[in-house]
């Protein structure tokens, strides 16, 4: 089979597809025909050498966390999927015996890893963590819903917010911003996004986001939130000062719930800021296997349309990463092997 492999770490120009065995499925397995992967930004880090996951004695590396497609095979002691179903990868790792295996959220898992290798024909995957997907949820659409969409509604479930709430979501174009609009309006929240691109921000506009924001300026952002509303959430996959940021805008009892570094991994907060407001700082990784099946239900209800940006073959995998390197997709970008 063919995959779509990191061969070096050094951006898009590291992708190379090239010939693997056809896998076959051990116990509890199941093997994927893969018709569509969407790719993340924890991909990119990867191609980009910056990621602690993996280094060159790796290579070559298949990443893709968001595998969807037909089962082709099951292996021993399976019941929950046959072949022929429909079906999306839940790619949370877990150790299923630690207290937060036992008592939940699964995602705080003490061994808590990620699935890789959906850039690829196909991939062997353990068979309780697939999703069947119902007739109306076409593959193609649900690859988009794992990491970005399970991520955003694990950090609305986290950041506490009420119907009246207002949240805040700097970087709002992309996998997880997009993601985070989207299911703040199932919510009923009202939106504020920021972009650098006016353009990008008309087709969020156009997806429901309340108040677009040009800029990048922390202090220009500032102004322009402070000018809209005082929020009571921010959800901040950015980091770097855009944590400041938010720190700064929350109001009294404020939540800002945090998942990723795109801007920066260090941020300079007020101490007494924080603890004479009452806000709170909470950390955020993935989502949960019940809430992947609670969007699948959201996209079946036609509540929820996620947002793709484009489709790219197996062969285009390095345009897809080059795309997103670029800042040039609003929402999704989906490999169909
Ligand atoms: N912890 C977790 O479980 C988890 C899960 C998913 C994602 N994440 C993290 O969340 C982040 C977003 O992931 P994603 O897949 O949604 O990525 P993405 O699609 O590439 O996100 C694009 C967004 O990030 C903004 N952006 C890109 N580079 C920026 C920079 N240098 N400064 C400010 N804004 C910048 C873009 O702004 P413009 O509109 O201005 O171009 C756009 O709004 C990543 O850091 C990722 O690792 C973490
Ligand atoms: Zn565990």
């Amino acid at each position: 089979m063919h995959v779509a492999a990191f061969t070096e770490l050094t951006g898009p120009n590291g992708v190379t597809i090239i010939e693997q065995p056809a896998p076959d499925p051990g116990p509890e397995e199941a093997i994927i025909d893969v018709e569509a992967c969407a790719i993340n930004r924890h991909d990119l880090w990867i191609l980009e050498g910056d990621s602690v996951m993996i280094d060159s004695d790796d290579l070559p590396f298949v990443s893709g966390l968001d595998v969807a497609g037909t089962v082709q095979a099951v292996g021993p002691g399976v019941t929950a999927v046959e072949p022929g179903d429909a079906v999306v990868l839940c790619p949370n790792k877990t150790c299923g015996t630690c207290r937060f295996c036992r008592e939940g959220p699964e995602n705080h898992c003490a061994s808590y890893s990620l699935y890789h290798g959906g850039l690829a024909e196909q991939a062997r995957v353990r068979a309780d963590r697939l999703v069947v997907l119902p007739p109306s949820v076409e593959t193609t659409t649900a690859a988009a819903l794992p990491t970005a969409y399970m991520t955003a509604y694990h950090m609305l479930e986290r950041a506490n917010v009420s119907p009246t709430d207002t949240v805040f979501i700097p970087g709002v174009t992309g996998g997880v911003g997009v993601a985070c609009v989207q299911l703040a309006k199932i919510l009923g929240l009202e939106t504020i996004g920021t972009s650098s691109s006016a353009a990008k921000l008309d087709r969020l506009e156009a997806l429901g986001l309340d108040h677009a924001i040009r800029g990048t300026d922390p202090a220009t952002l500032r102004r322009a939130v402070q000018e809209i509303t005082t929020p009571d959430a921010v959800l901040n996959h950015l980091g770097g000062a855009y944590t400041e940021l938010g720190v700064d805008l929350l109001s009294r009892g404020g939540r800002m719930v945090i998942c990723g570094r795109t801007a920066g991994s260090r941020s300079e907060i007020s101490v007494p800021d924080l603890f004479l407001g009452h806000k709170r700082i909470i950390g955020s990784t993935m989502g949960t296997q019940t809430e992947l099946e609670r969007l699948v239900s959201l996209v079946e209800r036609e509540t929820l349309h996620p947002e793709i940006e484009a489709f790219y073959s197996l062969e285009e995998t390095a345009l897809a990463f080059t795309t997103m390197q670029n800042r040039e997709n609003v929402g999704k970008l989906v490999v169909t092997p």
